[in-house]
């Protein structure tokens, strides 16, 4: 990136990031780039009603502050609005805002549900029904890619595995955004929190069916589960399925849709992947670090730490963004270049350390199969307008892409 374009970029002393709109309104790459080189680890002063909150923006420190939970912990929240609020109500039951003895017994108990072995079965069929969608989508002139296509995989996925029935599936979808997200500045957080009940009173009342009547889904295998000879509490088992539904459904989405629109805009590369040239996992990473869904996770510090020149002190919330630390020129060669064949690539963006997502194995799948189904069914890619932008500074990425796939001659003559 030119000197001049970091000159250009606002200064992080000028900047509101508690603000979805500066997501917005601010060029990223160059925004993220200048708190690397100025301010990497930036004190981000308090808002009339919040606390001041400390940005890092560096690979290294991120790293070092994901691995480290015995001074910072995950359950004053982990996002930046719970934390500035000081508290997460479902702490301690809940994996993402769990530490110590209690998320390790949790932890392993789901990984038994997620490991590449138990989700073998899962895998052929997201492949499928990627293909499915994707080929109604060549067949018509123009497709929103979200609304049409991308909605219908992750949900599909998580629906099955918590046997989700299909018809409820897409209000789980449309919950989930107004959740993590917004659609526009329009909608108020008072929206979001009254989303977030829907999903948990319906799961509730999904988890007493299980624990009555247990099936071989994942649901069923939290409401039955013993640790210790003792079951799980009515809020671990719904709070846990409640952090599958939103954990595996939005960033997924977002990863699928910013994957095509990377493509799209990167001829060269699309032309890389058609050609066999590059492999799909290695596409796939890459289109993870372009897009990275979750900008920042979040921590409190438990007893004063020394990072970079600077001390965070106990009870200090951080803020680790993944938006940054995945284009970290540090650790990635001209990160700002969309490089499907890039090796190494060793990006965040599920984290790192104790934490590291549960889901990353399905989340690659997904975008693995997107990215297989592209390649074999379309031969061109037209965006037909701007994508609509989700408005939020947690989630980045798209709610709506109207797009024109031209399908490979092959798969015409099949149709
Ligand atoms: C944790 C991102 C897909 C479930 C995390 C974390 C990140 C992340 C960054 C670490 C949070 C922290 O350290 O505080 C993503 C992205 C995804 C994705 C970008 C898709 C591209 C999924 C899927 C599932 C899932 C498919 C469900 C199967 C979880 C859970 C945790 C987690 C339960 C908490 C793990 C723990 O605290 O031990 N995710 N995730 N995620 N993710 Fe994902």
């Amino acid at each position: 990136m030119p000197v001049t374009e970091l000159e250009a970029a606002p200064d992080p002393a000028s900047l509101d990031l508690t603000d979805p709109q500066t997501f917005l309104d601010v060029d990223q790459h160059a925004m993220w780039r200048r708190f690397r080189t100025e301010s990497p680890v930036h004190w981000h002063p308090a808002g009339p009603a919040s606390p001041g909150f400390w940005v890092i923006s560096r690979y290294a420190d991120a790293v070092a502050v994901y691995r480290d939970n015995k001074r910072f912990t995950s359950e004053k929240g982990t996002v930046l609005t719970t934390l500035l609020q000081g508290e997460d109500s479902a702490a301690g039951k809940m994996l993402a805002v769990t530490d110590g003895v209690r998320h390790r017994e949790i932890r392993n108990l789901m990984l038994k549900s997620f490991s590449p072995r138990v989700l073998a079965p899962v895998v052929d069929g997201v492949h499928r029904h990627t293909r499915e969608l994707l080929g109604a989508a060549v067949a018509s002139d123009r497709t929103d890619f979200v609304a049409d296509v991308v909605d219908h995989i992750p949900m599909h996925t998580m629906g099955d595995l918590l046997d989700i029935p299909a018809a409820d599936r897409p209000r789980l979808v449309e919950w989930n955004t107004r959740t993590l997200s917004r659609h526009s500045s329009e909608e108020s957080e008072f929206e979001s929190l009254l989303a977030r009940n829907e999903i948990l009173l319906y799961i509730s009342e999904l988890a007493a069916e299980r624990r009555a009547k247990p099936g071989d889904d994942v649901l069923s295998t939290l409401a039955t589960a013993t640790i210790d000879g003792r079951p799980l509490s009515d809020d671990e088992i719904v709070l846990n399925s409640y952090s599958l539904i939103l954990g595996g459904d939005e960033s997924t989405r977002m990863s699928i849709t910013g994957g095509l629109i990377a493509l799209a805009d990167n001829v060269d590369q699309w032309r890389r992947l058609k050609s066999g040239e590059v492999t799909s996992e290695s596409a796939t990473e890459e289109i993870l670090r372009w897009t990275t869904p979750a900008m920042h996770f979040g921590r409190r510090a438990l007893v004063d730490v020394e990072l970079g020149d600077r001390i965070i002190r106990a009870g200090d919330v951080v803020t680790l963004w993944n938006a940054s630390a995945n284009f970290d020129e540090d650790v990635f060669t001209d990160p700002h270049t969309f490089d499907v064949g890039r090796t190494p690539n060793k990006h965040v963006v599920f984290g790192h350390g104790p934490h590291f997502c549960l889901g990353a194995f399905l989340g690659r799948v997904h975008v693995t199969a997107m990215v297989e189904a592209l390649r074999a069914m379309v031969a061109e890619v037209t965006l037909l307008g701007p994508p609509q932008r989700l408005y939020s500074n947690f989630i980045q990425g798209y709610s709506g892409l109207p797009v024109a796939l031209r399908a490979e001659p092959a798969v015409e003559e099949v149709r």
